[in-house]
């Protein structure tokens, strides 16, 4: 319904703008609209935003904020350039648990009025403020909570050095707005300088040109000249050190972190140039990663020119590193063309985890990458069990409305889109099809796009009427239908075969400490204990365990995969890593399996709820806004 009223709404404040989830046919003046007023009309469109940008939107944010680790508050303000496109006498910001104190116009900073619409749940309340048709600046003078969602403030013991507090935000998907008062839609671009105060032993980065060292009064400046989206928007204050990796990268992480960070990453230039030779310029000047403390929710988050990363990707052997090229892939799809909402999500997952792997076939061959495709495909095939085949959650196009977004932001998005790519260079051959998204991301650079968009360009530049190719790609069966197409090519890899070899042996009797698994990267080792039966004798489970010593593993994937067999075998030696494991890493995508693995049982269900209680204050409000729902 709202979707509906917005549709109406953005028609008659922008004459005849097309809206993009509108379903009434283009007219002739939708071609001399021009890019900025398309790009606002579908931001106008998200149904998780209360701008009205096709009204009065924000260009430029010059951000003062003062940290205070004590009572865990940022306060300063949020000066907008903003531009007023049809005379309106308001601007409205998205807002969530921040206290308005006081909004200014102008550079003479006029106090004004301004009122705080109704609250709902996750999309908070709208801030609307009173301006004239003249007006260019709106300042905003703000408080967050101490419990704002996008923020973690850890304690001195939830860091890796022990002695200082450490802050990190999380603004995808509709976070940015529980720091910062801000047109928080991914259809809405601005660029931003900012002030930040920290205490002076620590240091603050953002996702801008960053500083590379501490320096004595504890004040730092940064400054993104390129517009980015809200949900890119990013801090982090800790005890933090820089180190060079190549000329164009580097890494931030605390100083226990950085030597085992710096040979993780030692690769980061060469993928970089991997990645530019597949889809033309990097276009952010720098590209640094930030190791974070355990409790980081995600596997890595693609803040424009400061990658945040889990620290559970340090495996000590460089075997977990597509993820870094996933967040790297990310400076194309979704930090340079951008999802207009986010139903459009898998324009963002889908096209990343598709550059993903061919930049890790470009650095390690077209067999390492093929492991990753079949993972990838063992990951779709179990979230299209949970979510039911005809799930209208498993179209790519999405419809979140009325819902948290984060709730629809699945695998499919990721997997299925990856695949529908895959399909589309399959039909075309890979030479027209890198051209084809070269011209894709050079054409959209620093613009929004959505589902519609895409498809026209995709028929304008490579369908091109040829009908049987149309066919092939299958739109309507890839795009808008449940499940997988019928013209799905599932993945194969030569190297799980022999995996899948070695665990046949062990299944017919081959004592495990037998098979040949000398040169098995974590991806193998991943294949096999996926592979393993769901239900095992202790004997299994212990022989396994001596000749492969897994609940040791050093390496977070095959620890978490091998967790799910120690849970539903109820094999009690893994207890204690089991839990040490839970109370150290906040990582979502980890987390959620091993406690629904949990409170499958009785039993399990106690234990779940144990270790709950003692480690629920290690994990971001991203983690325990989901594990609260799972274990309430
Ligand atoms: N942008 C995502 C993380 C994200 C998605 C945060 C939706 C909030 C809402 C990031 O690029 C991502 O996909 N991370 C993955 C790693 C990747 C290798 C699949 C993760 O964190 O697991
Ligand atoms: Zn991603």
């Amino acid at each position: 319904m709202r979707l509906y009223q917005r549709c109406l709404l953005g028609l008659s404040l922008a004459g005849s703008l097309q809206l993009a989830s509108c379903s009434t046919q283009p007219t002739k003046d939708d071609e001399t609209m021009t890019q900025a007023q398309s790009d606002l009309a579908m931001a106008a469109a998200d149904a998780h935003s209360y701008a009205k940008p096709t009204e009065a939107v924000a260009r430029h944010l010059d951000l003062d904020l003062d940290v205070n680790f004590d009572q865990k508050i940022l306060s300063g303000t949020a000066a907008y350039q903003i531009e007023n496109l049809t005379g309106t006498d308001q601007i409205i910001f998205d807002t969530r648990d921040l206290e308005i104190e006081k909004v200014f116009l102008g550079e003479e900073m006029e106090e004004t009025t301004f009122r705080l619409g109704d609250s709902k749940e996750y999309l908070g309340r709208p801030l609307i403020v009173d301006i004239k048709p003249d007006t260019k600046k709106v300042t905003i003078q703000y408080k967050t909570s101490p419990n704002a969602a996008a923020l973690q403030w850890l304690n001195p013991q939830q860091t890796a050095g022990k002695k200082d507090p450490f802050l990190f935000t999380q603004s995808q998907a509709i976070l940015a707005r529980t720091w910062i008062p801000i047109q928080d839609s991914p259809g809405i671009r601005i660029t931003y300088n900012a002030q930040v105060k920290v205490p002076e032993n620590l240091l603050a980065v953002m996702s801008a040109e960053n500083p590379v060292e501490k320096n004595n009064t504890g004040v730092y400046t940064f400054e993104m000249e390129q517009p980015i989206p809200s949900y890119l928007m990013a801090l982090s204050v800790g005890d933090l050190v820089f180190r060079q990796v190549g000329p164009q990268t580097g890494i931030y992480a605390e100083p226990a972190t950085i030597e085992a960070a710096a040979y993780e990453f030692a690769e980061l230039d060469k993928m970089l140039e991997a990645a530019e030779k597949l889809y033309g310029k990097y276009r952010w000047d720098r590209y640094d990663l930030l190791v974070l403390p355990p409790s980081f929710p995600f596997g890595g988050m693609e803040n424009p020119r400061l990658t945040f990363v889990t620290p559970t990707v340090l495996a000590k052997d460089r075997s977990l590193t597509s993820l870094i090229a996933h967040e790297l892939a990310h400076s194309w799809s979704g930090n340079l063309v951008t999802n207009a909402t986010w139903n459009d999500f898998w324009l963002n997952e889908g096209f990343t985890v598709y550059f993903e792997r061919r930049i890790m076939e470009e650095l390690y061959g077209k067999e390492y990458a093929d492991m990753l495709q079949v993972l990838g495909y063992q990951d779709l095939t179990n979230t299209l069990n949970d979510l039911g085949p005809g799930s209208a959650d498993t179209r790519l196009k999405l419809d979140l409305e009325g819902r948290d977004p984060d709730e629809g932001l699945t695998d499919i998005a990721y997997e299925k889109g990856n695949f529908f790519l895959r399909n589309i260079e399959r039909a075309v051959g890979r030479e027209r099809f890198d051209a084809f998204l070269n011209k894709y991301f050079s054409t959209f650079a620093f613009q929004s796009t959505n589902t519609d968009k895409f498809l026209d360009f995709l028929r304008s530049e490579l369908i091109q009427g040829d009908e049987a190719l149309a066919k092939k790609i299958n739109i309507e069966g890839w795009v808008y239908s449940p499940g997988l197409p019928e013209d799905f090519q599932k993945p194969t890899s030569a190297r799980f075969a022999q995996v899948e070899e070695a665990f046949q042996s062990w299944i017919s009797g081959k004592p495990a400490a037998q098979l040949d698994t000398k040169d098995w990267s974590s991806h193998e080792w991943l294949h096999f204990i996926r592979m393993l039966p769901e239900s095992m004798t202790q004997q299994q489970m212990a022989e396994l365990d001596r000749a492969f010593n897994f609940t040791n593993s050093g390496n977070s994937e095959v620890l978490a995969a091998w967790f799910l067999h120690a849970i539903r075998n109820n094999y009690t030696t893994a207890d204690q890593a089991l839990e040490a494991f839970l109370t150290k890493v906040g990582r979502r995508k980890f987390l959620v399996p091993i406690y629904k693995a949990l409170i499958a049982t009785p039993e399990g269900k106690k234990k779940a709820l144990a270790i709950y209680a003692k480690a629920r204050p290690n994990y971001h409000a991203v983690s325990t806004v989901t594990l609260d729902e799972l274990l309430k």
